[in-house]
């Protein structure tokens, strides 16, 4: 996982909004969150927890098949952040793409890898969830510019011979709530859009039917957690730990309650962190394998909900794929790669200045030799 450096508190927030820690505290269990420095950006963040899971994995960049980035923050509509991330990490035989569905981006994205290994594609894959949520957050608008923070995390799958790894996947959507969360920002459709639209909402900005999510996602995390159990021939007896979505420690709580199960099952920390969107699963994870909370062999279930409608249930075996013999080399080849991928993108970008300055010069010469011509047959000086 990555996250910014600088933390934003309650009590700062009461500072630019009407509101108190003790609402936001009691409301939603969030005290802090972390925003991005003026130098982070999605990709940049989703950079370091891929290098860091890549580090933790024992991998190379040049081993990767594919990034997939989940997040509804993009620097671009395209290029794409999984793009970025992947020249930056000089994985040079991988594919990448950016993946949209919200807050459940990442348990969809880990499913897309995981299948793409499954049928023999590819071999290894690493998904990250990566958001700059403070770029888009309306902060005049308390009722969503308390909630969401921004980070990122990522995960790295590969093939192996040992049972395990995406058991299941409950991947679903219902674009009739489409109008509850969003952001709207330049599309297809309308180039030339004011920046409040009809319907209130501001373009570029992120808005939000905080009560109308909140009844669907208490819906939809108990349901579909119990399809992707019944799915793998599994019950929730069988589960370790429950890695949700991050949203609001009463959404959790009432899940809980739903699937009649002991709230410790569930991984909290959005105290820390707030809402990250499609960074939150991830984080939450890390934090959760840091603090000895997953061991190999243990079943997890991760469930995320959001913009769309979407929301996405996914059990997993967690298990590291037996580790080959440690590479000695590998830490200073990663380093290589980083390096070497820095001055490749330096270079590319040169030598395409330096042909387009060159391309810009000819045709100036090729008239300025045609006058010549002209004026030689005049026998003008
Ligand atoms: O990641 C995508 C998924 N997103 C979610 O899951 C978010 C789901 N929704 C929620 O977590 C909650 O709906 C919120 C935390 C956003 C809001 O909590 P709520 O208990 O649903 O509050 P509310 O929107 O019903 O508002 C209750 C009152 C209102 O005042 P009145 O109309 O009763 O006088 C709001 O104006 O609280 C007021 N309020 C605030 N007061 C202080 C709303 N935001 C704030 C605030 N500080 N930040």
């Amino acid at each position: 996982m990555a996250v910014p450096e600088k933390v934003l508190t309650n009590d700062d927030l009461a500072a630019i909004v009407e509101t108190t820690d003790e609402w936001i505290v009691t409301r939603t269990g969030i005290r802090e969150r972390r925003i991005a420095s003026e130098r982070e950006t999605t990709a940049t963040l989703g950079l370091k927890a891929a290098q860091r899971a890549l580090e933790i994995a024992d991998m190379l960049p040049a081993d990767l098949d594919m990034v997939i980035v989940a997040t509804s923050t993009p620097e671009n509509i395209f290029p794409s952040a999984a793009s970025l991330i992947q020249a930056w990490l000089g994985a040079n035989k991988a594919g990448a793409f950016d993946l949209s569905a919200a807050c459940s981006g990442f348990v969809y994205a880990v499913n897309m890898a995981a299948q793409a290994i499954r049928s023999g594609s590819i071999k290894t894959a690493v998904v990250i969830g990566a958001e700059t949520m403070s770029r888009i957050l309306d902060w005049q608008d308390r009722g969503t510019c308390i909630l969401f923070g921004d980070g990122a995390g990522a995960v790295v799958l590969r093939a192996s011979g040992t049972p395990g790894g995406v058991l299941s996947a409950v991947l679903r959507s219902d674009g009739t709530g489409g109008d509850l969360l969003g952001i709207p920002t330049v599309g297809s459709l309308d180039m030339h859009v004011p920046d409040t639209l009809p319907n209130g909402h501001k373009l570029h900005k992120m808005h939000m039917n905080g009560s109308e999510v909140f009844k669907f996602a208490t819906r939809v995390i108990a349901e579909s957690v119990h399809q992707a159990l019944e799915m793998a021939n599994l019950s929730v007896r069988d589960v370790k730990l429950i890695v949700p979505h991050q949203a609001n420690t009463r959404i959790i709580q009432a899940a809980a309650r739903a699937l009649k199960l002991d709230e410790s099952l569930f991984m909290l920390n959005l105290d820390k962190y707030g809402n990250t969107s499609s960074a939150s699963i991830p984080i939450a994870l890390c934090e959760a394998v840091q603090q000895g909370k997953v061991q190999d062999g243990d079943h997890l279930v991760f469930v995320g909900f959001g913009g769309g409608l979407t929301w996405a249930s996914m059990v997993v075996q967690w298990g590291a794929p037996e580790q080959e013999e440690r590479q000695r080399f590998n830490r200073q080849r990663r380093q290589l790669s980083y390096v070497g991928a820095y001055w490749r993108g330096r270079l590319a970008r040169l030598s395409r200045q330096v042909a387009e300055a060159i391309a810009r010069i000819r045709p100036e010469r090729g008239r300025m030799s045609r006058l010549r011509r002209r004026l030689d047959s005049y026998d003008i000086e």
